[in-house]
């Protein structure tokens, strides 16, 4: 068999068989096929797409190139949840404790920034000492002593979607329905979980711009991932909007923590108590109402936050600091930005608002970039806000002077400001199973 021969065939449409399917997955992994095939081959594959077949077994192929995760160790029912990517998107922080906190078993496994998205272990390090690359036998225990660890993906879980995530990044080829879902269900499968809950985002801060399109991307991982028996749900959530206010590190983790003593942002509270709710009546708890009850009675009963102060200093970081978040420190330099005019913030770009957080130093610019934990932004106003000239509509933290006024010209071209507001949309546009899709 010959690379050359495969990527002609996926450029005339051609459907690949599994024997092709495997031997491109493992002579990638081993380095036989070089980059430059792969990323032939994936731009093929963005242009031409995949079918159902091709799809499902390009999964299997990912998730056995490395280690399957056996969670049997862990007592009770394991529910996950995976968010396709988004901007202020610190709902881990919130919904696994919360889970967490009504018996059901969180065993969670999840990545760092990438692009203008933010990745929750990022995040947790923002967390003085805490651990996100810990054995295997310590995760299990603290999973079932306290209910939920959340860890890097390990050295050996699916190397082929690392590879291949990292040629995506590079060659414009990340917003593929099929290679997202691949990318997505192949980690899924190999963590191991029971139930899974995918939070598919929609809109200018995530990879799908479009519900139908979001709805695509969803119906085809929950048919992989049922197709595996595992049982599956997914939940399309609006991420035309930054979600909540704060963007960045520390910043994020301060705001999970006020959302879990019930003083969050009403989209980022109501978005959480939805996913929760998903997880807990997928394990079983009851009618998604009774789950959105239970879900709201642990943030005010207070047993939510104390889970995660836990689950900190389980792994080696300081549980203060969730207990009391005003020992975060935030980067020392504090810039306002002021609306140029009068009127209503018709839009704001999630992206451009994601890329300006990083430009101050919360993301990374390349591979090896070192993050900035205080940096970011908190939006003083968003999209739908009446805003007066002058009014400050964000501010921006940074450990460095000189990257404020570039990440500001990034940050104003991604603001509308109309003389009439644009159309309120809804924050959950739609529930996908293996039978259907609700829309909302
Ligand atoms: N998240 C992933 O893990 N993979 C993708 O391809 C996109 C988002």
């Amino acid at each position: 068999m010959r690379m050359v021969d495969l990527i002609i065939k996926k450029k005339h449409k051609g459907e690949l068989t599994k024997e092709e399917i495997d031997y491109i997955v493992t002579n990638f992994v081993s380095g036989e096929i070089p980059d430059y095939q792969m990323s032939a081959f994936l731009m093929a594959v963005c242009f031409q797409g995949m079918t159902k077949k091709e799809t499902y077994l390009f999964t299997e192929a990912f998730a056995h190139s490395g280690d399957m995760v056996d969670l049997s160790a862990i007592k009770g029912i394991k529910v996950d949840k995976h968010s396709t990517g988004g901007v202020g998107d610190k709902t881990t922080l919130i919904i696994a404790p919360i889970v967490a906190s009504c018996g059901v078993k969180v065993a969670k496994m999840s990545g760092r920034g990438l692009g203008h998205t933010g990745g929750t272990i990022d995040k947790l390090e923002a967390i003085p000492g805490f651990k996100t690359a810990i054995d295997r036998d310590e995760f299990f225990k603290i999973v079932n002593d306290i209910g939920v660890s959340v860890i890097g993906q390990s050295g050996n879980l699916t190397p082929a979607d690392k590879k291949c995530y990292a040629l995506r990044d590079v060659t414009g080829t990340v917003d593929s329905i099929p290679l997202i879902a691949i990318s997505i269900m192949s980690k899924k499968l190999a963590a191991g979980s029971d139930c899974i809950l995918l939070d598919v985002k929609t809109g200018s801060g995530a990879f799908m711009k479009t519900v139908d399109d979001s709805i695509e991307l969803a119906q085809e991982m929950v048919d992989i991932g049922t197709s595996c028996g595992r049982k599956m749900a997914a939940l399309i959530t609006d991420m035309d909007i930054p979600l909540g206010n704060n963007i960045g590190n520390a910043l994020e983790v301060i705001e999970a923590v006020e959302t879990l003593k019930g003083h969050g942002p009403e989209d980022l509270t109501d978005v959480c108590i939805e996913l929760a709710a998903n997880m807990l009546y997928m394990a079983e708890l009851g009618t998604i109402e009774e789950c959105r009850k239970l879900a709201k009675d642990k943030i005010h009963s207070g047993e939510a936050v104390a889970v995660l102060a836990r689950m900190a200093d389980a792994q080696g970081g300081d549980g203060s600091y969730i207990l009391d978040p005003s020992k975060f420190t935030i980067a020392s330099i504090k810039v306002e930005v002021k609306a140029p005019k009068s009127g209503y913030i018709s839009h704001m770009d999630a992206e451009g608002v994601g890329i300006a957080s990083t430009m101050l130093g919360a993301g990374r610019e390349t591979k090896d970039s070192i993050i900035d934990y205080g940096a970011g932004i908190k939006l003083i106003k968003k999209t739908h806000d009446k805003v007066n000239e002058g009014d400050v509509i964000a501010e921006f933290y940074t450990s460095k002077e000189e990257l404020t006024e570039p990440a500001k010209k990034r940050f104003l071209e991604s603001v509308t400001i109309s003389d009439a507001d644009s159309k309120v949309e809804p924050l959950i546009y739609a529930r996908v199973t293996a039978d259907k899709v609700e829309r909302r």
